[in-house]
């Protein structure tokens, strides 16, 4: 095969250096504009889809760009020799002979670097339990259109610890954002990513706070963003989880007292009455919608990044 060319894997956000990230994001705003100029940018590749999770908005929204722009795409679910203990790295060098670039979705990270190593073709997470870069990138280049920037925009992080919590972390921290999580105690966000963005925080400005108060944690933000309690292989434990995170809530007494312009985001799929309310999720603070058409403008921009196309 000899289809190597300088590409890069998109394994977490903090892979990107900030000025690639702005670049991602001005791209994605021309394939947002201007789809029609992309049209033919994957002619005649196929793309595959590995995904051990469900999926909604992922998968759909990687196979429509794709398509858009010409290319073909291969959905491989629970199917696979995967499941029968094929190993990852054969399955990686197998699939990058036949394929051009692979998006995956799986359980530990630790899975999506091995097959990355493997792979001769660009991998892209789609999700592990612990990144979800491509909605976190997806949401900063969000914001940054409503708000027309995104140094110094306040944003509060209200919910669990979890991938979607690690992603914004690492994009807050290249990208000149001021978060504040707020977590219970015992679902706190990974330590080493904090300390790997308070780093990061002092060349790009910023700040990356955790606190177990939501109410602090919202006060004055111009950015309200929660996501499930209960993620994606963690349902024996969702009685528990539903007990301790009743506290973190995203609800009117939080968008009272954020910023009275706040936006309110959510990764989706979202638990009305859960970790959002209907009123808050359904209201005129709520961008969950728009929020998650970008991910497809800023994952065609991903794509074309990754494969190293200008
Ligand atoms: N937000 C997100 O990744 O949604 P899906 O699980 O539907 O892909
Ligand atoms: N934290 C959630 C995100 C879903 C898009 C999960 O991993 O299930």
């Amino acid at each position: 095969m000899t289809k190597k060319k300088a590409f890069r894997h998109l394994l977490r956000v903090g892979d990107l250096t900030r000025e690639e990230i702005l670049h991602v994001f001005g791209r994605a705003e021309e394939i947002r504009t201007d789809p029609g100029r992309f049209r033919d940018r994957m002619a005649r590749e196929t793309v595959g889809l590995l995904f051990e999770k469900s999926s909604t908005r992922t998968r759909l929204s990687f196979e429509a760009g794709i398509h858009q722009m010409a290319g073909d795409t291969v959905f491989l679910g629970g199917e696979s020799q995967l499941a029968r203990g094929e190993t990852i790295e054969d399955t990686a060098r197998i699939m990058g002979g036949y394929l051009d670039m692979i998006v995956i979705r799986t359980f530990g990270h630790d899975r999506l670097e091995r097959f990355s190593r493997a792979s001769p073709v660009p991998v892209l997470n789609g999700l592990t339990d612990s990144h979800h870069p491509c909605q976190a990138l997806s949401d900063f280049s969000y914001i940054s259109r409503i708000f027309g920037t995104l140094k110094g925009i306040r944003m509060a992080y209200v919910g669990d610890g979890n991938n979607m919590a690690h992603s914004l972390i690492e994009g807050a921290a290249l990208l000149g954002v001021d978060l504040v999580l707020a977590t219970p105690t015992e679902y706190r966000p990974d330590p080493q990513i904090i300390r790997e963005a308070e780093e990061k925080t002092l060349a790009n400005g910023g700040s990356v706070v955790w606190t177990s108060d939501p109410l602090a944690a919202a006060k004055g933000v111009q950015v309200l963003y929660t996501d499930v309690w209960t993620s994606m292989g963690q349902e024996a434990e969702s009685t528990v989880r539903e007990q301790t995170f009743r506290g973190y809530q995203v609800n009117r007494e939080l968008v009272e007292a954020a910023d009275r312009e706040v936006i309110v985001l959510h990764c989706l799929p979202a638990y009305r009455g859960k970790e959002i309310t209907a009123e808050v999720l359904d209201g005129p603070r709520s961008h969950v919608f728009p929020q998650a058409e970008n991910r497809l403008y800023v994952q065609k921009s991903l794509m074309l990044f990754c494969q190293g196309k200008e």
